[in-house]
C-alpha cells in the first residue's frame, strides 16, 4: 500500500489500557503542552467529583472557539481523561482554522479527482447539485495514496463562516476527527468513530426485540479493567445497560445506556448514553462505559454549549428516568455473552489494515484523510471521511437524510 503521508509505520503500541497508543500518557501530556496555548485552551479540569461514579472526566476550556468550546474527556484514569480532554480541544481548533488552499468549484468539474459529496452524512437543508459550486480541499486516498478532493464544508468546524460557503446540506461535525501521538494512530481512531456512529445510526432502525436481544451479560466480561468500570456503576447505584451494536462490518461496537436504579427524588441524577468502537472487543465495552460516565457529567457539570435547557429536564425527569430503567431491565432475560471477534494487534498499521479490510469488505473502498498537522504544533490531527457510512445525526439530533446503507436495512427504515 502507498502512504498518503508518513503514517509513522509499523506504530508500535507503547500504551493498551482502555486505548490503544503509540506514547505514554505522561509523553503525550508533554507535548501537547505548547499546543494547548496556541490552541487557545485556558484550563484542563477535573471534574470527576462533581457526580458519584468516580470514573474520571475532565473538561478543556477553549472561550475563543469557532466550535463548541467546552471539550470533554474521558479514560480509565485521570491522566487518560485529562489528555482526552486537551486533545479534543486541540483535534477541534485545527479544524476551525485551517490554512490549506481551497478552491470553489461544481461537483461535476471535478469529477474522479473529488469525492462524491452525495455519498457523504446530509442535513435535510441546503443546496447540493452538480451546478451549485462548492469549497473544496484536498484529500488523500488513504488506500492508493492518490489525491482526491473533499468539500470544505464536511471538514471545517468554523461556525462562523456565512451560510454561502457552507450552505449545501452537509453534515458538519466532529465525526472523523482526531488527534493523536502520530498520524498513523490518529488515523485509526478517526475510523473507529466513523464506524461507531455509523453503527449507532443502524442500531437506532432496529426494533426493540432486536435490541433487546443485542443485550451484554456483563458478568461474562470478565476483563479487570472493565469489571473496574462496571464496579464503579454498581457502587454508584447506576445501572449500565450494555449492548452489541456491532455492524456488518464486524468491527466491536458498544452502546452503554446509565441509570439510576433509585433516583433520588430531590435531585435525580440524569440517564446518559456513551459508545465504543476498537478492533479489540474489550476496548470497545471500556471505551462506551467510560463516555457513558463523561455523558453524564456533561450533564451534570452544565459546561457545554450545545446541551439546551430542554434536553436538561428531559434527561433528569423523573417519570422518564424510572421508565428509561424499566425499559432496560425488561432486556436483562436476553442477555448474552459479548462476542464479537475483533482483532488484538501489537500494531497500529496492522489496526489500520484490518479496518480498512472490513469496510472494503462492504464496498466501502473510499477512505479519504485531510491532515491537519500544524507544522508548528507538532501534534498530527487528521479528519478522515468514508462516503457512504453513516453519519452521526441520529445522535446530535440534527434533522438528516438516510445514507445508502441504512435505505438497504428496508422500506420501513426510510423515514425514520
Ligand atoms: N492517550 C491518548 N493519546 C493521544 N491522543 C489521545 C489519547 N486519548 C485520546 N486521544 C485523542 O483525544 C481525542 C478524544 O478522544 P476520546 O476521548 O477517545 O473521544 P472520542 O470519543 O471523541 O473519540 C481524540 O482525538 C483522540 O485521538
Ligand atoms: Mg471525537
Amino acid at each position: 500500500m502507498s502512504e498518503p503521508w508518513n503514517l509513522d509505520r509499523p506504530g508500535r503500541k507503547l500504551a493498551t489500557t482502555g486505548t490503544h497508543r503509540a506514547a505514554t500518557l505522561e509523553e503525550t501530556w508533554r507535548r501537547l503542552g505548547p499546543a494547548l496555548a496556541a490552541c487557545g485552551v485556558t484550563r484542563v479540569c477535573d471534574v470527576t467529583g462533581l457526580d458519584l461514579i468516580g470514573i474520571p472526566v475532565a473538561t478543556a476550556y477553549r472561550p475563543n472557539a469557532r466550535s463548541l468550546s467546552v471539550s470533554q474527556g474521558k479514560g480509565v484514569s485521570r491522566e487518560a481523561s485529562r489528555v482526552s480532554a486537551a486533545m479534543e480541544a486541540v483535534e477541534h481548533a485545527h479544524a476551525e482554522v485551517i490554512d490549506r488552499p481551497l478552491r470553489l468549484a461544481r461537483p461535476a468539474e471535478l469529477g474522479a479527482a473529488a469525492l462524491d459529496p452525495r455519498r457523504l452524512p446530509r442535513t435535510a437543508d441546503g443546496v447540493l447539485d452538480e451546478v451549485t459550486p462548492l469549497l473544496w480541499i484536498d484529500g488523500v486516498d488513504v488506500r492508493t495514496g492518490e489525491p482526491r478532493a473533499v468539500p470544505y464544508e464536511a471538514v471545517s468546524l468554523d461556525f462562523t463562516l456565512p451560510p454561502a460557503l457552507t450552505g449545501h446540506g452537509l453534515s458538519r461535525d466532529s465525526n472523523g476527527l482526531a488527534g493523536g501521538n502520530s498520524a498513523l494512530e490518529a488515523l485509526v481512531h478517526a475510523l473507529c468513530e466513523l464506524i461507531e456512529r455509523d453503527a449507532a445510526a443502524l442500531w437506532d432502525l432496529r426494533d426493540g426485540l432486536t435490541q433487546a436481544e443485542a443485550r451484554i451479560d456483563p458478568s461474562t466480561l470478565t476483563d479487570p479493567e472493565t469489571a473496574r468500570l462496571l464496579e464503579r456503576y454498581d457502587r454508584a447505584g447506576v445501572e449500565a445497560a450494555l449492548f452489541d451494536i456491532t455492524s456488518d462490518l464486524g468491527v466491536p461496537a458498544v452502546l452503554c445506556h446509565i441509570v439510576e436504579a433509585e433516583p433520588d427524588p430531590f435531585r435525580p441524577l440524569p440517564a446518559a448514553t456513551g459508545l465504543g468502537c476498537h478492533p479489540h472487543p474489550a476496548i470497545a465495552v471500556q471505551r462506551a462505559l467510560t463516555e457513558a460516565a463523561q455523558s453524564r457529567l456533561i450533564t451534570v457539570s452544565g459546561a457545554r454549549d450545545d446541551i439546551t435547557r430542554e434536553r436538561y429536564a428531559e434527561t433528569t425527569d423523573l417519570d422518564g428516568i424510572g421508565e428509561l430503567r424499566d425499559a432496560l431491565r425488561e432486556s436483562l432475560p436476553y442477555a448474552r455473552p459479548f462476542e464479537a471477534a475483533g482483532a488484538d494487534h501489537e500494531l497500529l498499521g496492522d489496526d489500520l489494515d484490518w479496518l480498512l479490510d472490513r469496510l472494503a469488505g462492504a464496498g466501502l473502498d473510499q477512505v479519504i484523510a485531510v491532515e491537519l498537522t500544524r507544522a508548528s504544533l507538532g501534534v498530527p490531527v487528521v479528519k478522515v471521511l468514508v462516503p457512504g457510512l453513516e453519519g452521526a445525526g441520529a445522535l446530535t439530533g440534527e434533522p438528516t437524510l438516510p445514507g445508502p446503507r441504512a435505505l438497504a436495512l428496508g422500506p420501513e427504515t426510510a423515514d425514520a
